[in-house]
Parts: structure tokens; sequence; C-alpha cells
């Protein structure tokens, strides 16, 4: 199976929208490997963006990931899974999302905008790792 990593951000455990969203996940056809509620540190938020260092939103993704319990999902499905779970997600700002996707129907903030997918297989890898070592 082809797992990719999939974090409810913490607006979604604030608003009880992680049923809703794993939900979405599963009926797609996607399994649970591993699940974790836990605030993301400083060091790991950091590490886990570390692409988006230097960028004017950077200061106010950290700080947003990191304000309370996201909940980390390892998800598997046969192929091409971390493009199966980015359709589900829609794009990155709600306003532009497609309805009938978990940002275009629960979202309307850019940084508040629920979840996050690994944008290819390398990032799962390398997120999987990071969140969950020894899996
Ligand atoms: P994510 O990594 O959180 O799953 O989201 P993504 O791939 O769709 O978007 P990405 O480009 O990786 O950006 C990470 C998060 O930063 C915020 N952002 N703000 N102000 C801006 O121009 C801007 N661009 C991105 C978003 O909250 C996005 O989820
Ligand atoms: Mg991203």
């Amino acid at each position: 199976m082809d797992r990719t990593l999939v974090i409810c951000k913490p607006d979604a455990v604030e608003r009880g929208l992680v049923g809703e969203i794993v939900a979405r996940l599963e009926r797609k056809g996607l399994r649970l490997v591993a699940a974790d509620l836990r605030t993301i540190d400083g060091a790991t938020a950091a590490r886990h963006y570390a692409e988006h260092e230097g960028k004017p939103f950077y200061e106010t993704l950290v700080t947003f990931i990191t304000r309370g319990p996201s909940l980390l999902l390892v998800v598997a499905g046969p192929e091409d899974t971390c493009k199966v779970v980015r359709t589900l997600m829609g794009v990155t700002n709600p306003r532009d999302a497609a309805p009938g996707t978990i940002r275009g129907d629960l979202a309307v903030e850019l940084t508040e905008n629920l979840v996050h997918g690994s944008d290819s297989p390398a990032s799962a890898q390398r997120e999987i790792a990071l969140f969950f070592p020894g899996l």
C-alpha cells in the first residue's frame, strides 16, 4: 500500500471537524495506518515547513500549526495516495477550493484551511519519518 501523511490542523480539532475529515478519507477508500492527537512543537513545525522558511506567511503558519492539538494521520491507499488526498482536500486557499472538497466545503481562511497532505511521495516519506519515527 502507498502511504501519505495527513494533518487535521488545530482549527479542525477546535471546530470538531476531525470526524468529518476522517470519514471523507475512509469513504474514499483510504485506510488509517497510524493516528495521534498531538500538539506539534516549534522545532518539529520548523522542520515540517522548512520549505517555507523566509516567506512572509512563515511565522503565521508556524504559530497557527503549534497553537493546539492536531490529529496526525498516516493513511494508505493502493497508489498515488498523496495525490488522492490532495484532490479530496482542495486547493490551498479555501476561497478558491471547489465544492465537494474538504477546504471548499468547510473553510474560508487561507491559514485556517483544516488539513495538510504531503505534496509528493518524497514528502510523504520525509513527513511520516518526522512525525512517526519507527513506523
Ligand atoms: P499544507 O502544506 O498546509 O498542506 O498546504 P498546501 O500544500 O496546500 O500549501 P503550501 O504552499 O505548502 O503552504 C502551506 C500553508 O501556508 C499557508 N499559506 N499562506 N499567505 C500566503 O500566500 C500563503 N501561502 C500559503 C497556507 O495555510 C498553507 O496551507
Ligand atoms: Mg504544503
